[in-house]
């Protein structure tokens, strides 16, 4: 062990952690509060000087509380820190990093993915890799840039080896993607391929009888529904790369802009 690490020290750094998850709400500790030294009544007292990590969560807690409502981008980029700190699947074990999505929490449209691949788990971003340029393409050819939209997956993080997801994974991550078109609110959302809008549709029909048809879906119960287009998705094209696939996919995008009263652009 570690000479530094004194019996005193470890002390403390349990007791900071434990006061941290109470101050943040652990309701599984059998005591309410640290507090079996007579001279220390506070947490934020410490007899070092130093702020005590749980004095430092009170402390941001309270500044939170302080700030007005917050703005999308703010919601989903706390969502994006409890994607990060997410276990619910051994996912998170093998991944480098996690894939929360990206774009303008203000979006009118939202692209949906299945999962990370290789290099979108190097790089944290969503399609960033063959099947990602393909879509920026898609997405140029609407007009459009990526940053005038948003792109999530189902899953945050990399099956190894592109595994197709499994019912488990989809099930333990799926909700921070209700969670994030719930915040966004977007007009349209793309599903991009099988796994995204069976997930986002909860069926089990083939892509090929979803697409060329607006769906409803509602990321919660309350919540408005938006409209959903499904496609084929951009790995899909890849493989099969054939004149009528990448028409039934630019069909599906015009319908897409048509829906929302955008202009169409001419090839
Ligand atoms: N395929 C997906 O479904 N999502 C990505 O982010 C990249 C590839």
């Amino acid at each position: 062990m570690d000479p530094e690490i004194t019996r005193e020290k470890l002390i403390r750094a349990v007791r900071d952690q434990i006061e941290c998850e109470l101050l943040l709400g652990a309701s599984w500790l059998p005591f309410e509060r640290i507090n079996n030294n007579p001279n220390r009544t506070d947490p934020d007292d410490n007899p070092t000087g130093q702020m005590t990590m749980a004095a430092r969560a009170k402390k941001q807690v309270n500044e939170m509380d302080k700030r007005p409502m917050d703005s999308k981008q703010e919601k989903l980029d706390q969502l994006a820190r409890v994607v990060a700190a997410c276990c619910e699947c051994p996912l998170h074990k093998s991944r480098l990093n996690c894939v929360p999505g990206e774009g303008d929490p203000n979006a009118r449209i939202v692209f949906v993915g299945e999962a990370p691949g290789q290099s979108e788990d190097e790089q944290g971003r969503p399609f960033v890799g063959r099947s990602g340029d393909l879509l920026t393409n898609i997405i140029g050819a609407m007009g459009l840039s990526r940053q005038a939209v948003f792109i999530g997956n189902i899953l945050k993080c990399r099956p190894p080896n592109n595994a197709n997801p499994t019912p488990e994974q989809v099930a333990a991550c799926s909700h921070f993607l209700h969670e994030q078109l719930a915040i966004i609110q977007p007009e349209v959302v793309v599903a991009l391929g099988a796994c995204a809008a069976q997930t986002l549709l909860k069926c089990k029909t083939p892509i090929g009888r979803l697409r060329g048809e607006f769906h409803e879906y509602r990321p919660t119960p309350d919540s408005a529904p938006i409209k959903l287009v499904a496609t084929y998705h951009p790995s899909y094209l890849l493989r099969n790369y054939t004149p009528d696939a990448r028409l039934s996919v630019w069909k599906d995008m015009q319908d897409v802009l048509k829906e929302l009263g955008m202009p169409i652009p001419k090839k």
